[in-house]
């Protein structure tokens, strides 16, 4: 498999658990000291925004980008202070929210992999 990232919209088959994904997620920012000051105070756009991205970056259709352009992930982050706390606090709460939608389970490891990746390579800020 060259990328099997790119295969798991095909498995999956739908929005609905992206959608449970985010929610989960962002429930786990809510509460989370470290994140909660990085973003705004109404989520609505966030999480409209990482479903569609995730449902994207995995092979789904490509509203985000119709929406939204190119994906420009670094830029994008630019404007908020991310260094390894807040990489750390970003992987633990998607990682639970893993846990807790069971569509995903059998691609756990493939998109843990990717959100390592992807947390490291926003750090814009000296370690
Ligand atoms: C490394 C820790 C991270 C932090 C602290 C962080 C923080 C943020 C913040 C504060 C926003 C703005 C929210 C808003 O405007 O509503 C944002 C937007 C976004 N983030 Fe992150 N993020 C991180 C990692 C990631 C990762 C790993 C991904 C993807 C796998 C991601 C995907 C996105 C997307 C898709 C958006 C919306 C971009 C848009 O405006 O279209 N982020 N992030």
């Amino acid at each position: 498999m060259q990328d099997p990232l790119g295969k798991i919209y095909k498995d999956i088959g739908r929005d609905e658990p992206y959608h449970q994904l985010v929610e989960e997620f962002y429930n786990g920012v809510e509460r989370d000291p470290v994140l909660r000051p990085l973003y705004p105070q109404d989520l609505t756009e966030s999480k409209r925004h990482l479903s569609l991205f995730l449902i994207q970056r995995t092979g789904g259709h490509g509203t985000y980008s119709q929406e939204r352009g190119h994906p420009r992930m670094r830029g994008r982050h630019m404007p908020f202070k991310i260094g390894v706390a807040e990489r750390d606090a970003w992987l633990v709460n998607m990682n639970d929210a893993l846990y807790k939608v069971e569509e995903f389970a059998a691609h756990r490891a493939v998109l843990n992999e990717f959100f390592i990746e992807f947390a490291t390579f926003l750090i814009n800020q000296p370690v």
